[in-house]
């Protein structure tokens, strides 16, 4: 029985600040959980027409399901913020687009009638759950991955460097000093201010503070400074500190609806669905995969890439966003992608950073209203990308 979808809208995004994860980091003495319980209750303070009753479901992107982070952490936060005990919820992994894939999920199931309105986001608390923490391998994963450098972000970008020798590390320092100029820029200008949620965090010495800042970004660098930079992962290799994403704790948060309830209710939502697409490659070079993702999403929607005038492109690394910028035929500072600067500046906590790429797209949405399609596309570990479009509503 062939069925039509419905038509899906972005209401709200909002995100926590993003810390830097570790002991100096704003939530060090903050747990994963208690990042996203301000992020639900701030959704319902600045949507009063939706109450409690109207959200079908809680659905997080979180890739270390464990300890503070396990236990089906989207059911129990609805509670915990005092939402009530009749909003569903569960926990999906797909790593770093983990919260990205919430969002889709989210997306196609209003789309197919499923539910009308609910709430799907991503948090990372990388401090208190790093990387690859008590994970346990299968004995084949090596061999059927391509060697264990698959297993090593970093090293996945040195291969992307080794093999496309033409990305060059001051290729890639060049980048990031631009990524961190614009994200300052975007900072100065207040631009954060209207989807970080401000929430009390105690540091490390007892301090207390509201965090409303990211911790990672750092502006006025030099290309002659990032040249000194180690090489933690290959010995005279390309991938420093500066030309990666960091270690970070974060939450961001999205409410989707049916555009038919947003138009009931009297709401003006922020963007419409157009398509969504994923794809996989060869996982030691993990971070090409937004390519084939993005030819993928393009062809669906039935664009080509200069129909979109807004790029939210997860950087993982500054070489894998040059792969892309290249196979699309992009100049390596194209001014449609990353306008506020990327995670190379902000950070990247993990499955947060695909909601938090939908909150950056809403806000730019708002100042570019000649702007009519937007896409937000990441690289994931074991070799995925994973891309959606939308189209602006705020025109
Ligand atoms: C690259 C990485 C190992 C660096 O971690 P780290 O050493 O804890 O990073 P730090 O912030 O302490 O920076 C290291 C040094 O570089 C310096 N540095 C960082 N950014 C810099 C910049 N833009 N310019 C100049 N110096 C910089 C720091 O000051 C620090 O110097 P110090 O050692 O003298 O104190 C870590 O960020 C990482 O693993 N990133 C990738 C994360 C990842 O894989 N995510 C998943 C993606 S799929």
């Amino acid at each position: 029985m062939a069925k039509e979808l419905n038509e899906v809208v972005v209401v709200d995004a909002v995100r926590t600040a993003f810390g830097k994860a570790g002991e100096k980091g704003i939530f060090w003495k903050t747990r994963a959980d208690d990042l996203v319980i301000p992020l639900l209750r701030a959704l319902m303070e600045r949507n009063p027409k939706i109450t409690p009753a109207m959200i079908e479901d809680s659905l997080w992107g979180i890739t270390n399901q464990m300890k503070e982070q396990g236990g089906t952490l989207g059911r129990l936060v609805t509670m915990l913020a005092d939402l009530g005990q009749e909003i569903p919820g569960c926990s999906i992994d797909r790593m770093c687009a983990g919260g990205l894939t919430a969002v889709g999920f989210g997306i196609t199931y209003i789309a197919a009638g499923m539910a009308d309105c609910l709430i799907a986001g991503g948090v990372e608390h990388m401090g208190h759950l790093p990387m690859g923490f008590l994970r346990e391998p299968h004995p084949r994963s090596n061999e059927v991955m391509g060697g264990p450098s698959a297993f090593n972000m970093g090293q996945t970008a040195e291969n992307i460097h080794e093999r496309f020798p033409e990305f060059t590390k001051e290729m890639a320092d060049r980048y990031s000093l631009e990524c961190q100029r614009k994200a300052d820029e975007a900072i100065k200008a207040g631009k954060m201010k209207e989807m970080i949620i401000p929430i009390e965090a105690e540091l490390l010495d007892g301090t207390k503070i509201i965090a409303d800042k990211d911790q990672h970004p750092r502006a006025g660098g030099t290309m002659e400074a990032m040249k000194e930079l180690k090489t933690p992962f290959k010995e005279n290799g390309n991938v420093t500190a500066a030309n990666a994403s960091g270690l970070n704790d974060g939450a961001a948060a999205t409410l989707l609806m049916s555009e038919n309830m947003a138009k009931d209710l009297g709401l003006k939502p922020k963007m419409r669905w157009v398509a969504t697409a994923v794809a996989a490659v060869d996982p030691t070079i993990m971070g090409t995969a937004p390519v084939p993702a993005t030819q993928k999403v393009l062809k669906k929607a039935g664009l080509t890439i200069d129909d979109i005038d807004i790029i939210e492109m997860n950087e993982a690394f500054a070489v894998q966003a040059l792969y892309f910028l290249d196979r699309f035929n992009m100049k390596w500072d194209d001014p449609r992608v990353n306008k506020w600067g990327g995670a190379i500046a902000y950070g990247h906590p993990l499955a947060s950073s695909g909601p938090r790429l939908i909150a950056f797209l809403a806000g730019l949405f708002k100042e570019n209203p000649q702007a009519k399609y937007g896409l937000a596309t990441m690289c994931v570990g074991r070799g995925q990308g994973y891309s959606v479009i939308f189209e602006n509503l705020l025109r």
